[in-house]
């Protein structure tokens, strides 16, 4: 329990001191060539539509032959976009996109209306080798989208995500603020090497489907040193994804950090190499999460959660191969996706409902290989104790409470 007491202490400074990072700075390069969106006739008065000053200032930064061609969006403006792909291959592969300033998304549903790519308010298409960093703030102002959804209308269902990387390759993304989402903030799709940090990312508790970063399809992704406070996920990695780490997170509001969900409709997933580590969940739904529906194929393993501390969440630990959102007609099915090599060490807090850790598995495919070390967690109103939930789990338990029968002792 010693190393309990360690992490508690490694989790305190965590929360107070300046975060470190220690990823790439391509930035700290001395920008050679500056194309400011301003000379592109960009306003920035937050009425007028920006985004053709935009693609123009991209094509300029994009062609440039220049070493470290910088694009920038200054501060002390608010620049209104629409859907606006950014896209590649670029002669460059140090680009920099310097974010000082304020990006909103339309107000109205129907400026929102869209014309070819609409996955995203701004998406990064085939980059190799970008930067894209700054304090500035990009605002998706989603709240009518939300609307849209709780009325239940059709339009609404594919909300645009507000920044999306797709199919790139060694990209950072650093310091910037994400609020107000209509959909995911930030889409990671089909890229590798992708260094996300410093980051704070924000929405009401009770948007929908708001999460905070999306991972899917990607290899070598690493998230740190970030506060998310979202409807959904903080972070959720979809299949195809793999050798993702993700470390010093404040997660709260929202669901908790999410491997899932994999497996609807018979979707065959990948996912493996997960590595979660020195993450603080404030008063979340969910903590660390495993979620796969009945059906589905492949596998989930080699997965890691460490160093986590738990403020009155209501799930700390779950992996629900049961996962059905709240669907009808979720029927019980034999094959599904096959969770194996996951290991819970050093985690501590509290639970607010009673059943802390929940490992609700396949009657035909078991989860395996579950392994618990240096887990104590507690009530958070003080009265009652925590108690475990198991089925169909197996694996080995060192020090572990709330106890957690299914597992034998190391
Ligand atoms: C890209 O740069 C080349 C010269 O380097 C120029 O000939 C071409 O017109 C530029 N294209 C665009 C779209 O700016
Ligand atoms: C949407 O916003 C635009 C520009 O702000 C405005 O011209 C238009 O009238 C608005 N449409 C609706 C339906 O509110
Ligand atoms: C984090 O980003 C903010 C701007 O959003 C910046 O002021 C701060 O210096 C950054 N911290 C580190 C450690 O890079
Ligand atoms: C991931 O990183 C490792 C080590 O840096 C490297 O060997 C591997 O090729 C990378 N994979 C991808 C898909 O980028
Ligand atoms: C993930 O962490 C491992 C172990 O520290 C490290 O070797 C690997 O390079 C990291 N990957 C990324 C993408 O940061
Ligand atoms: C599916 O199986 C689980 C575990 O045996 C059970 O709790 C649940 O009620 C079943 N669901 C359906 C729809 O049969
Ligand atoms: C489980 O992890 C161990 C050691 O980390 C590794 O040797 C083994 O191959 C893993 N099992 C699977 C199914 O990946
Ligand atoms: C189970 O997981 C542990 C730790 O992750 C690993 O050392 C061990 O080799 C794994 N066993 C199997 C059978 O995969
Ligand atoms: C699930 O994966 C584990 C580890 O690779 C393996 O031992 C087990 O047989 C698999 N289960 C099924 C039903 O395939």
């Amino acid at each position: 329990m010693e190393s309990i007491l360690i992490a508690s202490l490694l989790l305190l400074m965590i929360s107070t001191a300046p975060f470190s990072t220690q990823s790439l700075h391509l930035h700290l390069y001395a920008p050679d060539q500056i194309f400011d969106v301003l000379n592109y006739h960009a306003v920035g008065d937050g009425w007028t539509d920006d985004t053709q000053a935009f693609r123009d200032a991209w094509e300029s930064t994009c062609n440039s032959s220049s070493v470290t061609p910088t694009m920038r969006i200054p501060s002390g403006f608010t620049f209104l976009l629409k859907y606006l792909t950014f896209k590649g291959p670029c002669k460059s592969n140090n680009l920099l996109v310097e974010i000082n300033g304020i990006i909103v998304g339309p107000r109205n549903l129907s400026e929102w209306e869209c014309r070819g790519d609409c996955e995203g308010l701004i998406v990064f298409n085939n980059v190799e080798g970008l930067s894209i960093f700054g304090s500035g703030m990009i605002d998706g102002q989603g709240s009518i989208w939300w609307e849209c959804r709780k009325q239940q209308r059709n339009a609404c269902e594919r909300a645009p995500a507000t920044l999306v990387i797709r199919d790139s390759t060694n990209v950072q993304l650093e310091g910037l603020s994400f609020v107000n989402s209509p959909r995911m903030h930030v889409k990671i799709e089909e890229s590798t090497m992708i260094y996300a940090s410093n980051l704070t990312i924000t929405a009401p508790d009770e948007s929908p489907n708001t999460d905070g970063i999306h991972i899917q399809d990607s290899q070598n992704v690493s998230i740190r040193d970030s506060h998310i406070g979202t409807g959904d996920d903080c972070i959720s990695i979809g299949t195809g994804s793999s050798y993702i780490n993700i470390s010093t997170i404040a997660c709260g509001p929202g669901h908790g950090i999410s491997i899932g969900s994999l497996g609807r409709g018979g979707e065959d997933a990948k996912v493996e190499h997960i590595h979660v580590e020195n993450v603080v969940f404030i008063r979340t739904s969910n903590g660390a999460r495993i979620k796969t529906w009945q059906g589905g194929k492949g596998y989930a393993r080699n997965i890691v959660f460490e160093k986590i501390y738990s403020i009155s969440v209501d799930r700390p630990i779950i992996i629900d191969q049961y996962y059905c959102n709240g669907e009808k007609h979720c029927l019980n099915q034999t094959s599904a996706v096959n969770v194996s090599n996951v290991t819970y060490q050093n985690i501590f807090g509290t639970s607010s409902k009673e059943v802390a850790v929940k490992f609700a598995c396949s009657e035909t495919v078991a989860c395996s290989n579950i392994s618990m070390d240096d887990i104590l967690i507690s009530s958070s109103n003080g009265v009652g104790e925590t108690s475990s939930y198991c089925l169909n789990a197996k694996g080995t338990k060192g020090e572990v409470f709330p106890m957690v029968p299914c597992l034998e002792n190391e």
